[in-house]
């Protein structure tokens, strides 16, 4: 059942079920629903005098402060019982989970409204006259986001874990990579310049026209830091790796890149209501430390993207490129995949597309400052600028970045049903493991390596195929100092190497791989100022001098040639192997993670 198709769930709002959840009518009043028809809502499984059935066949109209509204879906929760208003706002709903004696409660969607409802009480006499003149009334979305929010709290629990009493994803969130955004110690380390002990690492050195030298070789250091570089400016990290901190006070007023563009901060005051840059992103305290919480995900209701690229503006990384809807004084919303829940939450076709990823997932950072603006930077992340530019995109046989890293979660509920959860059998819940890298059930079928070994005389011809037939982007992707490498290994009897007399080797930023037979991929950018190669110091002047990345789809061949003398017989090993960071930066910082085999075959050459 949770194997069910992609897609199919993504084309219509689902249904549940089950009864009412208990405890909602507060709700109710809050949202202005008319809950014409009923007089309890606050009771599941409520059985009714005997006789006293609901009609199997209800009708009504959804309407707002406005009017009646057309094309809203409406369902008969826990059920798969659904239809969409007609023109006049008017629906019929007939058959499953209506006609029983049990309370019913009846949701309708529409776009930029909350989920609305109604409870329907079989032992409410004016179903004796039939089943119509249900009236749902939707209420607006607030349209203003309120930066002055405090996030949620539940029970004097705040943060995430304040989901977690409630809904199974906590657990899930926990392992994903989002949750510790905001500690991660490449992550720190890389902002702040310092090794994983916290030793600072030296102050950049400048020329005179403000560019950096390379480092004094007799002092210490620990790699590069966005701080060395730019002791006064909080850049724009932020706006991707700690969105939570955003309702932290900006005084700064900087923009993306530091305190110099105005008309970042202006389009970025325009799109938000807020400005983000400027926010550290170390030293965060209370949920601000959560990096990419549930809150702030549950939170966005659009993405803002260039109509022109489909792609985020390049000066708007992360939030900037975010509608949120953090709503004001005792009011609440989440934004999910279902049409039909009795909660202060509104429905998100959105939240099952790749464009919600797209504002973090596509960065252009770094470049040169001056008159004000920046200018160049280096679009260094881009998954979703390579899905979108990939056969993946198609929304009838791709997959969305959901499909592959938030597949379907085998499990019938989203809140555990001792807290009101409803059960939905035929609905298809996300992991919220988000899996990634060091998922390796995930990165074995990544890509397909086949490769062959066919003597000639007194060679050996080593061929090898890399085809990105199963990833969704590039291989590797997103950011710059993650590298995948083919390495070719043949030995003789008694384990001796075979040498290569042809074929490709690995260059030397590969390190302890460097000058082996075999192929590294990897986004390689120079260091305009110090000529570094590969730099991982992506808000510096630099260019990208060589992409080496398995696009989608595409394969890499290789072929080499090993001086093995005919008759005598030889083992094959071909790996290919992800490394998280650069050898000599993971050296540098202090970062201690282990390669990532992600495939590997062995070819027994015989006599
Ligand atoms: C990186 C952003 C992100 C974070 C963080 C996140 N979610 Fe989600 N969540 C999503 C997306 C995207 C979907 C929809 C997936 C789809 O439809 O393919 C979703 C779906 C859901 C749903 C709807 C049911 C389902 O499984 O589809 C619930 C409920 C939910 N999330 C709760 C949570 C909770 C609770 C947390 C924290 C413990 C959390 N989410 C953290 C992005 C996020
Ligand atoms: C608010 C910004 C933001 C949004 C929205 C966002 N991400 Fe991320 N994502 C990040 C950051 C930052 C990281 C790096 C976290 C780290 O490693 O410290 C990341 C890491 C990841 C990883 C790597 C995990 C690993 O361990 O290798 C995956 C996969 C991923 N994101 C997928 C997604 C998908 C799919 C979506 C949309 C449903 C999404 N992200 C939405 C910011 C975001
Ligand atoms: C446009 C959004 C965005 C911006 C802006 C951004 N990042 Fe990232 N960052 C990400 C995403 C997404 C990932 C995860 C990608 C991946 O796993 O390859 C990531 C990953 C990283 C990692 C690797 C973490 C790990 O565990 O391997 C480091 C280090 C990092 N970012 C540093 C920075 C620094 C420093 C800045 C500011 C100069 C910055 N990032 C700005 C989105 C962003
Ligand atoms: C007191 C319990 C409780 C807490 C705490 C709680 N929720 Fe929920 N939430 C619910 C219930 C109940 C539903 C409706 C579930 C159903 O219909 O199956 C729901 C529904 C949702 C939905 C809509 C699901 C969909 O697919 O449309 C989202 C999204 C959501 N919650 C997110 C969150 C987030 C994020 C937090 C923490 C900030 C949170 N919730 C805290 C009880 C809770
Ligand atoms: C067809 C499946 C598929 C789709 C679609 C897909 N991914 Fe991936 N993704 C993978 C696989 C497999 C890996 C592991 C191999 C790798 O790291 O390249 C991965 C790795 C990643 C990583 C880890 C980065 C790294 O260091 O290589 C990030 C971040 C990521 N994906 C984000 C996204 C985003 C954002 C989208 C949507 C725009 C997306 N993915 C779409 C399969 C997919």
């Amino acid at each position: 059942m949770r194997a069910r198709m992609r897609g199919k769930t993504r084309l219509k709002p689902r249904a549940d079920r089950a009864a009412l959840p208990p405890a909602f009518s507060a709700g109710v009043a809050l949202l202005g629903v008319v809950a014409a028809l009923t007089a309890c809502a606050g009771q599941s499984h409520v059985r009714s005098g005997v006789g006293q059935s609901l009609p199997h066949t209800i009708s009504g109209v959804v309407s707002n402060a406005v009017g009646p509204v057309a094309g809203a879906i409406v369902q008969v929760q826990g059920t798969p019982n659904q239809t969409t208003t007609r023109s006049d706002g008017a629906f019929t709903l007939h058959g499953q989970g209506l006609g029983g004696n049990r309370v019913v409660t009846v949701t309708a969607w529409a776009e930029d409204h909350f989920v609305g409802w109604v409870s329907l009480d079989p032992a409410n006499p004016v179903w004796q006259a039939g089943g119509a003149g249900v009236q749902i009334t939707l209420k607006p979305l607030y349209t203003v986001d309120n930066t002055a929010y405090k996030w949620f709290t539940f029970e004097g629990v705040s943060g995430s874990a304040s989901c977690g009493i409630c809904h199974r994803e906590y657990e899930e969130w926990q392992a994903d990579a989002h949750a510790q955004s905001a500690v991660n110690p490449r992550f720190i380390t890389m902002y702040r310049g310092t090794n994983v002990a916290g030793q600072p690492g030296q102050p950049t050195r400048l020329t005179a026209h403000g560019q950096a030298l390379p480092p004094d070789p007799s002092q210490p250091y620990y790699g590069p830091g966005f701080r060395l570089d730019n002791p006064d400016r909080a850049g724009n990290c932020a706006t991707c790796h700690t969105p939570v901190a955003a309702n932290t006070p900006n005084d700064k007023n900087c923009a993306w890149s530091g305190c110099h563009t105005s008309a970042t901060a202006e389009r970025a005051q325009t799109a938000n209501g807020l400005n983000l840059q400027g926010i550290m992103p170390v030293g965060l305290m209370g949920i601000g430390e959560e990096g990419v919480a549930c809150e702030f995900c549950h939170k966005v209701g659009n993405v803002i993207l260039d109509p022109a690229t489909k792609l985020p503006y390049p000066d708007m990384p992360g939030i900037l490129s975010m509608k949120l809807y953090r709503p004001p004084e005792g009011q609440q919303l989440f934004f999910g995949t279902l049409v039909d829940v009795s909660r202060r939450v509104s429905y998100l076709p959105l939240q099952s597309q790749s464009a919600f990823c797209a504002p973090c997932h596509f960065g252009v950072i770094g470049g040169v400052v001056g008159n004000g603006m920046v200018s160049g930077g280096a679009l260094v992340y881009n998954s979703y600028g390579e899905w979108l530019n990939s056969a993946w995109s198609d929304p009838q046989t791709g997959k969305t970045c959901q499909n592959c890293h938030m597949p379907a979660a085998d499990t019938v509920y989203t809140v555990f049903p001792e807290k009101g959860g409803i059960q939905r059998d035929y609905v298809t819940y996300h992991q919220h493991t988000m899996r990634g890298v060091s998922d390796l059930t995930l990165m074995w079928s990544a890509v397909t390596l086949t490769s062959t070994a066919t003597r000639q005389g007194d060679a050996l011809q080593v061929n090898v195929q890399v085809t990105n037939d199963k990833t969704g982007h590039n291989v590797p992707t997103d950011q710059p100092m993650r590298s995948v490498m083919l390495v070719v290994e043949v030995s003789g009897p008694e384990g001796r190497p075979v040498s290569l007399q042809r074929g490709p080797t690995l260059p030397d930023w590969t390190g302890n791989y460097a000058g082996q037979p075999g192929r590294a991929f990897a986004q390689v950018l120079r260091d305009e100022w110090t000529g570094e190669t590969p730099t991982a110091a992506m808000w510096r002047d630099t260019t990208v001098v060589e992409d080496t990345r398995l696009a989608p789809f595409a394969a890499s061949a290789s072929n080499f040639t090993f001086a093995l003398p005919a008759g005598r017989p030889a083992t094959v090993k071909v790996r290919l192997i992800y490394r998280r960071a650069f050898q000599q930066l993971a050296q540098q910082k202090g970062w201690n993670d282990p390669d990532i085999t992600m495939a590997e075959q062995v070819i027994a050459v015989e006599q």
